[in-house]
């Protein structure tokens, strides 16, 4: 049984509080009481248990059966090759009927790009697992034209003793993916591939996962679309099946690495077994559709995969400003307080979310009446658009099932959408009833375009009451909190669910604080141990009168007809059995596609359905989405939310692999609830985070309900940290713009490892404490409890090749004398710092981005060890799909900077300043623009050898100008 489990009985107890909650293993001493939502009805049925393969001694390993396969009738093709490959010997049917005969296709599809399928050659039952992964949700990777006469990657094959091929590195021979020695398995309900790695490989990718950046070799990486929290190492929310590798070469005494990248384009339950110098990487169906990508940079190879799967899409401007939410907004009121309250304390607020809570009976589309009227909500929302600010609520994919034997249980949208058949079924077409917060659900079949329209229909007739923003979409694996159908013949139990009891009634669950709670905040920490102290007692009493029972494990066998409830390979996911906590495995979509076949794209079908229903509903507005669930290509419609992570220092941390390993999955738009989701925050760990999150794209603050509250407001000290951090975002907005305007047009990385950015220094393999925003930004937070100081490195100063900036003083960071450097960071501080080389165009604080967006430029000048640096800024309107936009580039040197300035955007803000740091001598001559003799004040700062030239040009970036000065 994995971690999961607990995470689950916690949220279900949280609106079903019959169910027994077990204390998480690791429970500090700080605990409060929540309250919650009135008794359920629901059976709290469940799939039966299984034993993950990985996990049972006796499994068979299909490499020691297994007879492979045989290429015959292999022919060149103009871009590569096609053969036929035949089983080499007596059927294994390991976990799954073998498949006798496949087609393979060799691509070499650009110069850095090869395509390697593998498919059945016949469709027959026994291949029905052959599931075709529609280009419509999915894009595959297209021919380039052109010869590709510089082919970075090369393909081999053999047939001794069985079919197998190598991907190699042209440039210097490295065989990057090699089946050599392994055999393919190919059967109706699983596929294996096993590929041969280095030593000790630093190896990134394969989420949704909660670990470190760089995976070790003894890891099980699950792809399965899971409702599961922030549980380490667990699959959780979505499936991203791609990973990049790099290779560093020191053999010549000079540092260099090459990275690649390999993308399995496969949706069905995958494990990916990383063990000591290998990879099996083991699918529950559909094909083996490879795509291998040359790099040679992490950078680049993290562009070409998105050039296979589709760039992210543009972010509204507004959208980088702080969002605020959570769990238990009870009304109107209290929503409108929280806004008020910000104002208060002087904090940017800029956009304002609620959560279920707004729902009538957690049912969407439907605003309670009482709490969450729709004319009251339309007068808030109308205040906050009036202020340059917005509202985001959040969508579920369940749609209440009303009980059909109580008339006044009617809910339109799932009569229209049932009307319209636009829900899945179970296979005898009947409707397929699941259970999410509202009850009993149906769940829409995003494939069909019944149910797309439908979708396209409720949200714009609920945004026509209620003008808000963008979706937030939620439990989109989709989340199924019962066994399979459970509501059919169970429907006269709805409502399941009464909002009689709203939060802020006495519940029984116990919340923690984070670790060393007790060291700063004594008094209220023996406070919460006292009150918790007879809870643990009854929950360890419940925990082990539960201990002794033995389980029995299903276990299928391979079969022509699949199982697909319990596959006879058991991936090692972390619910248990593929139903547990989703939505049934058959459940059955319009077309016949089993969810077995696509679960992990239920979030990517929910986000492209929202996605093209906001552009119906405003067609040149770029839609703002954030979504739970994502697979490959999430990116082109939404961003993501790390979520239910914890309130504890350790979430914190894995809040950075996270954000870059979404980088890597191709969505930039990420960050994780602030302050931490699950369990009480405290002020030192809200005050570190709100910091840290300021420099993530995303940055929401978002909580549990029933914890205490934790808006920044709630602490005097968090209040400072937040201004001082969002001081730094706004002056960078325009830049943190630019990067995700980069990643959209060219699927550049807008947060970095320190790796990608210096891809030579085998030191930083690892690296995952600190990031770069861009080039330009490093960032070094503070990530322990109780410490005024955080040790960190600076890439390349050592060596001497490269130069930082503090970003507070602007004073050059002293060369070292060792790698790691101790900074001083007391509390409310995050050590921020330009690297040498760029050039930013910054703007000025101000409450909301829109008045941001109106204050006077500045330019800061980082100059490198050459005295030299450059910069690019993008601008547009900040919202439009479609319209005029500029592009801006700055090259600069120790005695001019020189502006270029191309496109019709009209941007008519004057410029301030131009900083310049890291200068030689002082300038003490003329300023000119273009030539002419210009007006400014030169302040020479002598301990930070910084210049600030004083100049006032009516408009920075209308045309293209220079200026020297000497
Ligand atoms: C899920 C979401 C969380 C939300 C909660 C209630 O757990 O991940 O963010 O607050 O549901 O809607």
């Amino acid at each position: 049984m994995k971690g999961s489990r607990g995470w689950r009985q916690w949220m279900l107890a949280l609106v079903f509080p019959g169910l027994i909650i077990a204390r998480p293993a690791s429970s500090s001493l700080g605990a409060t009481s929540i309250s919650y939502y009135p008794q359920a009805t629901m059976a709290a049925d469940k799939a039966l248990p299984v034993l993950a393969n990985v996990d049972d001694p006796s499994a068979v390993d299909a490499q020691d059966v297994c007879p492979g396969y045989k290429a015959t009738n292999v022919q060149t093709t103009e871009d590569g090759l096609t053969a036929d490959l035949v089983l080499a010997g007596e059927a294994c049917n390991a976990y799954g009927i073998d498949i006798p005969a496949l087609n393979l296709m060799v691509e070499y599809q650009a110069d850095s790009r090869l395509h390697v399928q593998i498919l059945p050659s016949v469709l027959t039952a026994a291949n029905a697992s052959y599931y075709t992964l529609s280009p419509d949700l999915v894009l595959e990777g297209l021919l380039e034209p052109g010869s590709h006469a510089h082919k970075e990657l090369s393909f081999q094959w053999s047939n001794e003793p069985s079919f197998s091929f190598n991907v190699t590195r042209v440039s210097n021979g490295d065989v990057l993916f090699s089946t050599t020695g392994s055999q393919l398995v190919y059967e109706n309900q699983f596929l294996e591939i096993v590929t041969s790695l280095p030593a000790e490989y630093n190896l990134y990718g394969l989420g949704e996962v909660i670990h470190s950046l760089r995976l070790g070799n003894n890891l099980t990486r699950t792809l399965w679309a899971a409702n599961a929290g922030n549980t380490i190492d667990i699959n959780t929310y979505g499936s991203h099946p791609i990973y990049m590798e790099t290779r560093y070469d020191t053999a010549h005494g000079e540092n260099r690495s090459h990275s690649h990248g390999v993308f399995l384009r496969n949706a069905h339950g995958q494990d990916v077994l990383l063990r000591e110098e290998k990879l099996t990487w083991r699918a529950l169906g559909g094909s083996l559709d490879l795509y291998f990508f040359s790099g040679p940079s992490p950078v680049e190879v993290i562009q070409q995969y998105q050039v296979v799967v589709g760039l992210p899409a543009m972010q509204r401007y507004h959208t980088l400003g702080l969002h605020q939410c959570r769990w238990g907004y009870a009304n109107w009121s209290v929503v409108q307080e929280v806004i008020d309250n910000y104002a208060r304390f002087n904090i940017p607020l800029e956009n304002m979310w609620n959560d279920i809570d707004y729902m009538a009976f957690y049912r969407d589309f439907d605003n309670d009446p009482v709490r969450f009227g729709y004319s009251e909500g339309r007068k808030l929302i109308d205040s906050l658009h009036a202020n340059g600010q917005y509202y985001i609520p959040i969508v579920d994919p369940g749609i209440y099932v009303p009980n059909p034997f109580n008339a006044s249980d009617a809910y339109e949208p799932f009569t229209r959408g049932n009307e319209s058949n636009a829900f899945l079924s179970n296979p005898d077409g009947s409707l397929f009833i699941g259970a999410v917060w509202p009850g009993y659900t149906a769940f829409p079949d995003w494939l069909d375009s019944s149910a797309r329209e439908w979708w396209a229909y409720e949200l714009q007739a609920w945004h026509d009451k209620l003008p808000w923003d963008g979706s937030w979409l939620d439990m989109s694996e989709a989340a199924s909190d019962c066994a399979g159908s459970c509501g059919s013949g169970n429907l006269h139990l709805q409502p399941i669910i009464t909002q009689t009891g709203l939060p802020g009634s006495a519940g029984n669950l116990v919340l923690e604080y984070p670790e060393e709670f007790n060291l700063t905040n004594a008094t209220e920490a023996a406070v919460a141990a006292s009150q918790s102290a007879s809870e643990l007692a009854a929950e360890s009493a419940t925990a082990t009168a539960s201990t002794s029972t033995s389980t029995t494990y299903v276990q299928s066998t391979p079969n022509v007809v699949r199982d697909v409830e319990y596959p006879p390979y058991v991936i090692n996911n972390g619910h248990g059995a593929l139903s547990e906590g989703a939505i049934a495995t058959n459940a059955t979509h319009h077309d016949g596609t089993l969810e077995y076949d696509i679960h992990n794209l239920f979030g990517l079908g929910e986000a492209q359905t929202t996605y093209f229903a906001h552009l119906a509903m405003e067609p040149n507005r770029r839609p703002f989405l954030i979504t739970r669930s994502t697979f490959a290509g999430s990116g082109r419609y939404t961003g993501h939310w790390g979520g239910d992570n914890n309130s504890r220092w350790g979430s914190m941390w894995f809040a950075i692999p996270q954000a870059l390993s979404f980088q890597l999955f191709g969505i930039p738009m990420f960050g994780v609830d602030t302050c931490g989701f699950m369990g009480n925050t405290d002020e030192e760990l809200c005050n570190r985070w709100m910091q840290l999150s300021a420099f993530f794209p995303f940055y929401r603050n978002h909580n549990v309900l029933g914890a205490i509250p934790q808006e920044p407001y709630n602490w005097a000290s968090v209040i400072e940290a937040t201004i001082t951090a969002q001081k730094v975002r706004f002056a960078l907005l325009p830049y943190l713009y630019t990067l995700l305007y980069q990643a959209h047009a060219t699927g550049s990385p807008v947060m970095r490892a320190l790796a990608w950015n210096f891809p030579n220094d085998p030191r930083l393999a690892d690296a995952d404490t600190q990031f770069f925003l861009g080039d330009a930004i490093l960032v070094i937070p503070v990530l322990e409890v109780g410490v005024s100081t955080v040790d960190g490195v600076f890439p390349g100063l050592v060596e001497g090749t490269d130069l930082y900036y503090d970003w507070y003083s602007q004073s050059k960071v002293d060369v070292p004398s060792t790698w790691n450097i101790t900074i001083s960071a007391p509390l409310g501080h995050i050590p921020v710092y330009i690297h040498g080389g760029n050039v930013l165009a910054v703007q000025d604080y101000a409450m909301t981005t829109r008045a941001a967006r109106q204050t006077p430029w500045s330019i800061i000048v980082a100059l490198d060890i050459n005295q030299t640096a450059e910069g690019y800024l993008y601008l547009d309107d900040g919202e439009s799909l479609v319209g005029d936009t500029k592009s801006v580039y700055f090259t600069a040197d120790k005695s001019s900077l020189s502006v270029s300035v191309e496109g019709d955007f009209i941007d008519s803000n004057g410029l301030d300043t131009i900083t310049i740091l890291g200068l030689d001598s002082v300038p003490d001559g003329s300023v000119r623009v273009d030539g002419h003799i210009q007006d400014a004040n030169i302040t020479w700062n002598d301990t930070n050898n910084a210049a600030v030239i004083g100049v006032s040009l009516e408009s920075a970036f209308q045309s293209s100008w220079t200026i020297t000065w000497d």
